[in-house]
Parts: structure tokens; C-alpha cells; sequence
């Protein structure tokens, strides 16, 4: 009764993403790519590449590899400041990718329009109400909220507070997918009974056997609990930073260290507010490829949300997501 309830509260995502779990795989630079992605799409949840940095040739790779080992759907994940952008929707476009997820603030008009020409969902993140009535308004097709414990850049606000300042107001004209700070299914099953359709989750995918990120940095995933996933500090109130959750290292020194450089820059002249911030994106990719790729988990960035306690083992992700959809139906049961 518990899974036939599941099923029924998770229909409306299903639908809209076309699988079988309502389980958006949240993109994680480095680490969403092919195989992570086909993994999760090929167990019945929602693969998300995460496009980053990457040029349209490597996207368009990535997405012909990804399409190589699954024919199940998944999703691009595009940060909006990409200089390229128009190019990235476009190799989206010329693969018939059928959801694009827009991360990163919101979505210039003419980003929506070239998504939507192409034929392919819009999926944004909604920081507040008020934007996702904005974001409803100029036609995104389903939205995120994410609450501030979830790992890489963060809001100010808290998965519980956006879910109930937002769902009740938006859920029955748009779907919503919950996402932060979730590790277990009894938290999927409360989320869906608030109105949600589904959620996205990064941190728990981490350490999946199908994971390329480095032995280190999963043994650093495994190892660590709540307290260790910590936002970074703005040093310089000229130069505002979005705030990153990592585990806590060496790495918080080096950002620092970063900050003071750029916000130098800024002061002689040497570079505007965009460059100064586009480049601290550029250190983030730099710092989280050292560690998800080279294993550096001292002086690279280990991303990671608060719910890293709960991710214990390397599992597949099949394990994961069986896992997760038993939890969220023994919960749902129990209250029926
Ligand atoms: C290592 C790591 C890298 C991430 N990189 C991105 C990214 O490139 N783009 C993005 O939109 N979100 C990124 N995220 C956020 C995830 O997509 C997802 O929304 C988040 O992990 C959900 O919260 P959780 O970590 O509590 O599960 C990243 C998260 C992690 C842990």
C-alpha cells in the first residue's frame, strides 16, 4: 500500500520527466557525467549532466556518450553566466535533449525562448516565491526549490522553510521538485504529502559504485558527518560570493586567499564586478576538479551537503534508489 501511494504522489513527476522515480540525479560539476547520469537514468530515476564549464564540443560528447549507455531520458544541467550559453542550448537542441535544467540565477528571456524552441522542458531553480511566479510567468516548465543544505552554491534559506513558503502557492499550476539536504526516504514521503512531485538529490549520489569521483574524495564522503559541511566565507564585502558548501579543509584557506586576489582586482580597476565573479566560478571548477578528479581532498574543494552523515557506503545506484523509494513507502504506510 505504501509503494502504490509512493507511486500515486510521485505520478505528476514521473510524467513530466518521463521515468520511473521521481528522483532527479542533482548535477554536480565533475561528477554528473556519463556514467553517473546513465546509472541513475538507467535505474528509473532522472540523470542530469552537469554541463559547467564544459565548451559545446565537450557537451556534445558528453551527451553522445551519455545517450550510448542508456536510452532512458535524462536531463542538461547549464550555468546561465556561461559565455556560450546559446551555443550549449543549441547542441541540446541538435541531440532532441527533452529537459534543460537552468542553474546559476535567473534566465535571460532569450535563453527561455531558444530552450523552448527546440522542443525541450525548462527546468529552473525558484530561490523564493516571488521568483517562482516570475519564473512560471515567463515560462519554465517545472522548478527546483533547494534549500541551503544542500552541497556546492547554496541560498540563504532552508529546504523546510522554502518548501512551505512555496509549495502551497505553486504546486497545483507547476511541478515542483524538493531539493537539500535530503538523504533518506521518510524525508522524500513528507515532501511529497506537502505537494511536491518529486526531488533532487546530489550528495547521496556521490559515493555511487558508478561514480568516477576519486577514491579520496568518496572515502572523505563517507568518513564525514553534518557538522563537517560548511558554507564558505565572504572575506570582502565589495566582493560578494555566492556561498559553496564543502567539507571543511585546507581548501577554505586557499578561497580566502582567492578573494583577497580578486577583490585587489576590483579595487585597481584591473577588472569589473562580472569578470571579478566569474572568476571565483573559475576557481570553484578549478578547486572541485582537483579533488573529485585528482583526489586532492586537503587542498581541493569537496563539495558536499549536510546530508554527506547519511551517505555511509559505496553502493550502486539502483541500491540507492531502492533504498530510498522502501524508506519513503514504509513512511507513507505507517501514517496511512
Ligand atoms: C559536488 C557537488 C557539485 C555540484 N555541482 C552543481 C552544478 O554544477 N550545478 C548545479 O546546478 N548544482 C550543483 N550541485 C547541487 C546539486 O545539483 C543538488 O542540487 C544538490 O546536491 C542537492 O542537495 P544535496 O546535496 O543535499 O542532495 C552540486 C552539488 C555537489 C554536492
Amino acid at each position: 500500500m505504501g509503494h502504490a501511494r509512493l507511486e500515486e504522489l510521485m505520478q505528476r513527476g514521473t510524467d513530466f520527466l518521463g521515468c520511473e522515480v521521481a528522483v532527479l540525479g542533482g548535477a554536480m560539476s565533475w561528477v554528473s557525467e556519463r556514467n553517473l547520469v546513465s546509472a541513475i537514468s538507467n535505474a528509473g530515476g532522472f540523470g542530469v549532466i552537469a554541463c559547467g564549464a564544459m565548451t559545446p564540443e565537450l557537451l556534445d560528447t558528453e551527451i553522445a556518450e551519455t545517450k550510448a549507455r542508456t536510452a532512458k531520458p535524462f536531463g542538461v544541467n547549464l550555468i546561465t553566466m556561461h559565455p556560450q550559453l546559446s551555443d550549449l542550448i543549441d547542441v541540446c537542441g541538435k541531440h532532441g535533449v527533452g529537459h534543460v535544467v537552468l542553474a546559476g540565477g535567473l534566465p535571460p528571456g532569450g535563453a527561455i525562448d531558444r530552450i523552448k524552441g527546440n522542443g525541450a522542458k525548462l527546468i529552473a531553480f525558484a530561490p523564493a516565491l516571488a521568483l517562482a511566479k516570475k519564473l512560471m510567468r515567463s515560462g519554465a516548465d517545472a522548478l527546483v526549490i533547494e534549500g541551503m543544505e544542500a552541497g556546492g552554491h547554496i541560498g540563504p534559506v532552508s529546504t523546510s522553510v522554502l518548501a512551505q513558503e512555496i509549495l502551497p502557492s505553486v504546486c497545483n499550476d507547476i511541478p515542483v521538485f524538493v531539493a537539500g539536504g535530503i538523504g533518506r526516504g521518510e524525508a522524500i514521503a513528507a515532501y511529497l504529502e506537502m505537494g511536491a512531485v518529486g526531488v533532487q538529490l546530489g550528495t547521496r549520489f556521490v559515493c555511487a559504485t558508478e561514480s568516477i569521483a576519486h577514491a579520496n574524495f568518496k572515502k572523505a564522503f563517507i568518513r564525514a558527518s553534518a557538522r563537517d559541511a560548511i558554507p564558505s566565507v565572504q572575506i570582502d564585502p565589495r566582493l560578494p560570493v555566492i556561498p559553496v558548501r564543502a567539507l571543511k579543509n585546507r581548501e577554505m584557506e586557499n578561497f580566502a586567499a582567492k578573494q583577497r586576489e580578486v577583490a585587489g582586482l576590483l579595487d585597481t580597476g584591473t577588472v569589473e564586478m562580472a569578470e571579478a565573479q566569474l572568476q571565483i566560478e573559475h576557481y570553484w571548477a578549478g578547486a572541485l576538479r582537483r579533488a573529485v578528479i585528482d583526489g586532492d581532498v586537503e587542498s581541493g574543494s569537496v563539495m558536499a551537503g549536510q546530508s554527506v552523515g547519511m551517505v555511509t557506503k559505496e553502493q550502486p545506484v539502483a541500491e540507492i534508489l531502492d533504498e530510498l523509494m522502501e524508506q519513503a513507502a514504509a513512511a507513507l504506510e505507517s501514517r496511512a
